[in-house]
């Protein structure tokens, strides 16, 4: 367990979560180019992950040779970064490799949305998205995927996590920042890569969440452009790739 904690938020709950893609989801029907909001925009983190694994493909330097990558997005929102991954990968890949996108949310609104989205705009089969609590001790969707993904992504889902303070009942009371590493653990294999964004922690407390009570260890990071206050050095994101060893 980590000593590190942040306040409690609106941001931490499921009726926020709803009722924010309900919106979106209204928004998108009267507008189809509203395809919702893209957390860290401001920080380009959506197109440096992608940029990220791209590299890593392209150069062959994921940690196995894959013909099926199996990626997942935890918390996927409106799908958004699958979505532009799968163009990206369409565009920029050049070695031969299938993939197949999931995006688990525990928010039904949101995979409604990534739904929709996916019926108007992307008809590709390699889609797919499922209402999944990531906290749920007794997960037919964690026991049915153990080891199953080779690429795990979470774009600001463990910081709204974090910003839940109430202990899970399922989870032995524990909070969920505490058991979020070995949830996610079950999903991945030995080499598997989790590729996490944080807005809420800074790289040294991203990694002690992470690596405290899992197999994970750090195995690269994205950088991002460092600013300084009163000879302080910092950025405000974080993109840090963990293994599974
Ligand atoms: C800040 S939003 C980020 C959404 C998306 N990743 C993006 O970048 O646009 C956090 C997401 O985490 C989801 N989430 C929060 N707690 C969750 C949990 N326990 N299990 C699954 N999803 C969760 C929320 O519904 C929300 O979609």
């Amino acid at each position: 367990m980590s000593d590190i904690r942040l306040n409690s938020s609106k941001l931490g709950t499921q009726e926020y979560w709803n009722t924010f893609y309900e919106r979106e989801i209204g928004n998108f029907e009267h507008n189809e180019d509203d395809t919702g909001e893209c957390w860290f925009d401001d920080s380009d983190a959506e197109s440096k992950m992608i940029e990220f694994l791209i590299q890593k493909i392209n150069d062959g330097e994921l940690p196995r040779h894959y013909d099926t990558l199996n990626i997942i997005d935890l918390g996927t929102g409106n799908g958004h970064l699958l979505f532009q991954m799968y163009d990206d990968f369409e565009q920029e890949l050049d070695v031969q490799v299938d993939y197949n996108f999931k995006g688990i949310d525990y928010s039904a609104e949101s995979v409604d949305f990534s739904n929709k989205i996916k019926s108007k705009k992307y008809e590709d089969q390699r889609f797919e998205f499922e209402q999944v609590d990531l906290l749920k001790k007794q997960s037919d969707f964690l026991d049915a995927n153990r080891e199953k993904y080779d690429i795990l992504l979470d774009k600001g889902t463990l910081d709204a996590i974090a910003l839940n303070q109430e202990p899970v009942e399922d989870l032995d009371g524990k909070i969920g920042m505490d058991v979020y590493g070995s949830q996610v653990e079950k999903l991945m294999h030995r080499d598997s890569i989790l590729l996490i964004t944080s807005c809420n922690f800074t790289e040294e407390e991203l990694v002690k969440i992470i690596t405290k009570e899992t197999e994970l260890k750090v195995w690269d990071k994205i950088t991002y452009p460092v600013f300084e206050f009163g000879g302080v050095k910092g950025s405000t994101i974080c993109s840090i790739a963990f293994i599974k060893e």
